[in-house]
C-alpha cells in the first residue's frame, strides 16, 4: 500500500500560501461554542505555521447546511475564539468562491489567517465539483488536510481540491489519529466489542455490516438504536428514526449470524415528551405514543457494562443518549466510566470517536482515561472498517 504524504515538519513555508482544510465542525447552541475541543486540537499546528510565516487559508465545514447559507451555521463564532486565541491578524471571509476570490486574498501577510466562511455553503463543495475545486486550489500553493474525521468525503476542499493545487499533505492531527487508529486495529485483542450511537444515523447504519467481520459483539446505543427496535416490532412514539432501515438492519442480522458477532440492543430506556425534560425509566413495550427515547435505561446499562468486563479491545462511536441535557446523559456517562476504569485497570484497549462521544464526556466533571481518543466519527468507523478514505487516498 502506498504511504501517506505528511507534511514535513522543517519544510519552509515561508510566505507560501496554505490551504489548511481543518474540521472546525464544533456543536453551538444560539452561537455559544459548546465544546472547543476540536479547534483547539488544531492551534498548536496554526502556531507552528504562523511562526513559519506561511500565509493560512483556513477552510472547514460547520454542520449539513447542503450548499445554501445559513446564518445559524455560520463559522463566526469560531473565528471569534480563533482570534482571541492567536497571536496575529485573523480574517473572516464571507464572500463567495469564484475567479475574483484569489484577488481579494492578496491582502494576506506572512504569518496571518483568513478562515473562509463555512465550506458547505457552496453547492459545489458536497458535489466535489471540479471547477469549485480548481477555484479553491488557486488560493494556495500547498494543500494540508488535518481533518482526519471529514476524510470520509468526498467533497471539494477533502478530495478534489488535491487534483488542481501542486502539493498535497497529511496535517499532524491526521498523521496522529492514523498512526493510533491503526496501531490499535493491529494490535487489537479479542473479544472485540463495538459500540456504536449517536444521532448520524444514516452515515453509520451501512458500516455496521462491514465491522461484523471484525469484531465480536455489536452494542446498539442512542438514535441508532430505534430503528434496530421497530424491527423487533417495539413501538417508539416519536423517537428520531431513519426511513427505509429495515432491509439493512435485515441484512445486518444475517451478516451477524454469518460471523459469529453478537448484536445487542437496548432491554430499556430513558423517555420524555420533549427535550428539555427530566426522563422515565420505561420498559421497551410500554413507550407512550407521545414520548421519545432520549438514553438508555439501567438494565441496558448493566448489559454493557458486563460487556464491557469481558472485551479485551472496545471501539465506542457515538452517545447512548440525548446527553445535552444531562437529564438523558446517564448512560453515556456510565460507559465512559466503565471503559476507562477497565483501560486503567486491566489494561482495555480502548478507543473513543466522534465529536459528540467527546463532547459528551467533556461536559463531565470526571477524568477519564482511553487508549486513544479520535476527533472523528464517521471517519473513525469507515477507518476500522478497513476503507480506503477518498481524503486519504489522495494524499499518497
Ligand atoms: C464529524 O463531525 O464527524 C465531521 O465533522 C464530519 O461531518 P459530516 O458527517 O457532516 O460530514
Amino acid at each position: 500500500m502506498s504511504k501517506i504524504k505528511y507534511f514535513p515538519e522543517d519544510m519552509d513555508v515561508q510566505n507560501k500560501r496554505i490551504m489548511l482544510r481543518l474540521d472546525l465542525n464544533v456543536p453551538l447552541d444560539k452561537k455559544e461554542i459548546q465544546d472547543k475541543n476540536r479547534i483547539v486540537s488544531s492551534l498548536p499546528f496554526l502556531k507552528d505555521l504562523i511562526k513559519k510565516k506561511a500565509k493560512i487559508i483556513i477552510i472547514s465545514h460547520l454542520g449539513r447546511p447542503k450548499g445554501v447559507k445559513n446564518n445559524e451555521l455560520s463559522l463566526s463564532p469560531i473565528y471569534k475564539f480563533l482570534k482571541e486565541q492567536l497571536q496575529t491578524n485573523v480574517y473572516f471571509f464571507m464572500g463567495d468562491i469564484n475567479e475574483e476570490t484569489k484577488n481579494k486574498f492578496s491582502y494576506l501577510k506572512e504569518g496571518e489567517i483568513i478562515l473562509i466562511e463555512n465550506i458547505r455553503f457552496f453547492k459545489g463543495e458536497r458535489e466535489n465539483d471540479d471547477n469549485f475545486a480548481k477555484i479553491l486550489a488557486s488560493l494556495g500553493d500547498i494543500y494540508i488536510n488535518d481533518a482526519f474525521s471529514c476524510s470520509h468525503r468526498a467533497q471539494a476542499s477533502i478530495h478534489k481540491i488535491t487534483k488542481y493545487i501542486k502539493e498535497s499533505y497529511a496535517g499532524p492531527l491526521l498523521k496522529k489519529e492514523v498512526k493510533a487508529i491503526s496501531s490499535i486495529i493491529q494490535n487489537k485483542k479479542e473479544p472485540v466489542s463495538c459500540i456504536i450511537g449517536g444521532s448520524k444515523v444514516s452515515t453509520k447504519i451501512n458500516i455496521i455490516t462491514n465491522l461484523i467481520k471484525n469484531v465480536n459483539n455489536i452494542i446498539i446505543v442512542g438514535a441508532m438504536a430505534n430503528n434496530f427496535l421497530i424491527f423487533k416490532g417495539f413501538k417508539i412514539g416519536k423517537s428520531l428514526i431513519e426511513k427505509d432501515s429495515k432491509k439493512i438492519i435485515d441484512n445486518i442480522y444475517t451478516e451477524a449470524k454469518r460471523h459469529n458477532c453478537n448484536i445487542f440492543i437496548p432491554e430499556d430506556c430513558s423517555v420524555s415528551i420533549d427535550f428539555k425534560g427530566s426522563g422515565k425509566i420505561k420498559e421497551l413495550d410500554s413507550i407512550g405514543k407521545d414520548e421519545i427515547i432520549l438514553d438508555i435505561g439501567p438494565k441496558t446499562v448493566k448489559k454493557i457494562e458486563n460487556i464491557i468486563d469481558q472485551s479485551s479491545t472496545v471501539l465506542w462511536n457515538g452517545p447512548a443518549g440525548y446527553f445535552e441535557n444531562k437529564n438523558f446523559s446517564t448512560g453515556t456517562l456510565a460507559i465512559a466510566k466503565k471503559i476507562s476504569e477497565s483501560t486503567s485497570r486491566k489494561s482495555l484497549i480502548s478507543i473513543l470517536g466522534g465529536g459528540d462521544t467527546i463532547s459528551a464526556i467533556n461536559k463531565s466533571n470526571d477524568k477519564f482515561a482511553f487508549t486513544h481518543l479520535s476527533t472523528a466519527g464517521g471517519a473513525f468507523l469507515e477507518f476500522l472498517e478497513g476503507k480506503d478514505l477518498p481524503g486519504i487516498n489522495v494524499l499518497k
